[in-house]
């Protein structure tokens, strides 16, 4: 089953002087399929953001056609897909603490209030903070603060999990931490997930499938399967990541010479 669709998606923004415009896609299309992970790659300013945003529903301004699909509610009505969202940077609020952060989530999101408790404990649980729940966020690590925002994004059990660069701002240690958890949650929850990154190695590591974007106005210009195992340790890992590397900066390096 597609859990997310886009056909001939067109999408601009005006430019600094408003006179003009910024195509960011035109013509983009892909799909991601029910629980599968796929990594969007592409260079900075390229669109990921962009599109992030269009399927999470943030932006609604451009033309082309993007079908979700939910959940099979009662009688296999579908239902809306529920979305969550980790920004790269965590976007808490940082006048509540951990626990009224994932409560507020809860409480917009609409989900029912004898779930509230429960659900915020699984969650804080899993990311290892039920006893930071009482912290605020500046009383929290970076690393702490993205597990948190990851934990908000999870406890409204979504269908589609919308990722944009959510280890870019963390060290190495971390972000390798960060990702294994990462895998972790996927592997209990089975989500769909859709994570954005510029990173060669983060891509392979983590996805069932990677979609390299061109350069503005971007299209999906390669799809790379991964099909090795899930481990730090593999030779497969790093050879892939090279490989991929090598690709990508082939690309955008074609582009320099191109404009010299
Ligand atoms: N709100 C906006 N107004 C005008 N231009 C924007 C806006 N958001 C993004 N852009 C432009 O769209 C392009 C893609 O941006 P973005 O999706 O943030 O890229 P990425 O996430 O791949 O780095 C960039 O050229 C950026 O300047
Ligand atoms: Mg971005």
């Amino acid at each position: 089953m597609t859990a997310v669709s886009l056909a001939e998606i067109r999408k601009a923004f005006p430019d600094q002087e408003g006179t003009d415009e910024v195509l960011v896609f035109d013509g983009l299309s892909l799909s991601v399929r029910d629980r599968e992970f796929v990594c969007l790659l592409g260079e900075s300013g390229c669109g990921k953001s962009t599109l992030l945003n269009m399927v999470g529903g943030l932006d609604r301004d451009f033309s082309g056609h993007l079908a979700l699909e939910g959940n099979a509610g009662p009688d296999s009505v579908k239902t809306d897909p529920r979305i969550g969202y980790v920004f790269q940077e965590h976007r808490l609020l940082p006048w509540l603490s951990v626990y009224d952060n994932l409560k507020f989530v809860l409480r917009t999101g609409g989900i029912p209030s004898d779930l509230w408790s429960s659900s915020i404990s699984l969650w804080l649980d899993r990311v290892g903070l039920w006893e930071f729940r009482n912290a605020y966020p500046h009383q929290l690590s970076g690393g702490m603060r993205q597990r948190v925002s990851i934990a908000r994004a999870f406890v409204i059990d979504p269908d589609i999990l919308l990722m944009d660069e959510p280890f870019s701002g963390l060290d190495e240690f971390t972000g390798r931490q960060m990702r294994e958890e990462l895998l972790q949650l996927w592997r209990q929850s089975q989500k769909t997930v859709l994570f954005v990154t510029h990173n060669c190695f983060e891509a392979c590591y983590l996805a069932d499938r990677i979609l390299i974007l061109g350069n503005r106005p971007a299209r999906v210009t390669d799809e790379v399967p991964v099909d090795i195992p899930r481990d730090y340790e593999s030779e497969e890992l790093f050879e892939r990541s090279v490989g991929l590397t090598r690709k990508v900066l082939g690309t955008g390096l074609g582009r320099l010479r191109g404009q010299s």
